[in-house]
């Protein structure tokens, strides 16, 4: 009998999945709209869909999922802070017993009016994306976006009083890999950790290994020595992520390496779509289709049912590797990475 198959009150924790990995992280994607147009991010065709979860229903799903051991929720898009009722939405996440993180990653453009109500809704983790310091790189790769507000925004976000602050670097070949070391500088002059990450085959781009990276950084007069793995980080911990830390003179350097070093092995983590569809994977189509079922009136037991028989379908692992794997992802946009 598996483990699954075990569990009796499907409301109660533990939240497993189809490999006995234990579910502590909810990534809500709020919105599949999006005020840039980054080419690895979103298609062109992309227009965005109307059936959105509602503030009450986003607070009703997270609820759940927290009475299922889920302790840490994220708030992805699109870009989550176009949403009107973000601060509601953040309210009422953040005040749901068990819930001990509130995050959110976001692109920054709306952080200057934003990040200090945001804190004060609950909100404790920021993670901002930002791939470039140089306004003509930046205009290149996000096609709508004005730099001078990211970057107003990431300065509000570091006088806000978060717990923690990352910065997200997506690293292109021949498009921004030659400005990690500026990125570092500029985040670690606001205590803010950057972090490289391999670009996974969701739309345009050529990936720069993490190994290369690590190797340039140290050629440019930024020697990194890795940190030893925190202890107690493992598939169950809070503070198991995709992302490896090294330190350098300055703080802490982070990189997430899907292509070169898998992480699924210590996945905590699952997902709601903007369209209400639990996907359990990232890179996989396993999902129940939470929204509908809310619709037509399902208890929360119900959806608790839906919701681990989904997560018993739920891949080893992404096959991003593989050779045409990309043209079968649905667009990141929507899933919120
Ligand atoms: P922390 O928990 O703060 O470390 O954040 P995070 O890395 O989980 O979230 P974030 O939204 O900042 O995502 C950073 C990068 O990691 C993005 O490129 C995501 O697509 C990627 N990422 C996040 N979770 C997963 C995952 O489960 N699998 C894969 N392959 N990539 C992921
Ligand atoms: N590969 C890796 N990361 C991506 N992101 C968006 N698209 C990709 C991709 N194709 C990142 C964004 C954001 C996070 C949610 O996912 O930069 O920081
Ligand atoms: Fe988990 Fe899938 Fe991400 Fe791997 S790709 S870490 S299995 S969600």
């Amino acid at each position: 009998m598996t483990t699954l198959a075990l569990q009796t009150d499907p409301l109660a924790p533990p939240l497993l999945d189809a490999q006995g990995r234990r579910m502590t992280y909810l990534r809500l994607s709020i919105t599949d709209r999006c005020n840039f147009r980054c080419a690895y991010c979103s298609p062109a065709s992309w227009g965005g869909k109307k059936d959105l979860l509602d503030a009450p229903e986003l607070g009703r799903i997270a609820a759940l999922f927290a009475s299922m051991g889920i302790r840490r929720v994220r708030l992805t898009g699109g870009e989550p802070l176009i949403r009107p009722d973000i601060l509601d939405i953040a309210g009422r996440i953040s005040r749901i017993p068990g819930i001990q993180h509130l995050a959110i990653t976001t692109n920054a453009s709306h952080l200057a009016s934003l990040a200090v109500p945001l804190r004060e809704a609950g909100v404790d983790q920021l993670n901002i994306s930002l791939d470039t310091l140089s306004p003509e790189t930046f205009r290149r790769i996000s096609k709508q976006g004005d730099l001078a507000a990211v970057l107003r925004g990431i300065d509000a976000a570091a006088g806000a009083g978060y717990a923690s602050l990352k910065l997200n670097v997506v690293v292109m070949r021949g498009v921004n890999d030659h400005e990690v070391r500026a990125l570092v500088e500029h985040a670690h002059a606001r205590s803010i950790v950057p972090r490289f990450i391999e670009l996974m085959p969701f739309g345009q781009g050529t990936p720069v290994p993490t190994a290369e990276l690590v190797s340039r950084l140290r050629d440019e007069g930024l020697p990194l020595s890795p940190e030893p793995e925190e202890p107690g980080a493992s598939a169950e911990s809070l503070s198991s992520g995709p992302a490896r830390y090294w330190r350098a003179a300055t703080g802490r350097v982070g990189f997430i390496s899907p292509l070169t070093q898998n992480f699924c092995g210590g996945c905590n983590r699952v997902r709601v779509a903007s369209n209400g569809d639990l996907r359990s994977c990232l890179g996989g189509r396993a999902q129940a289709p939470l929204h509908q079922l809310i619709r037509g009136g399902a208890s929360d037991t119900e959806l608790a049912r839906a919701i681990r028989q989904a997560l018993g379908d739920k891949p080893e692992g992404h096959r991003f590797t593989e050779p045409g794997n990309g043209a079968t992802l649905l667009p990141m946009m929507g899933i919120g990475g």
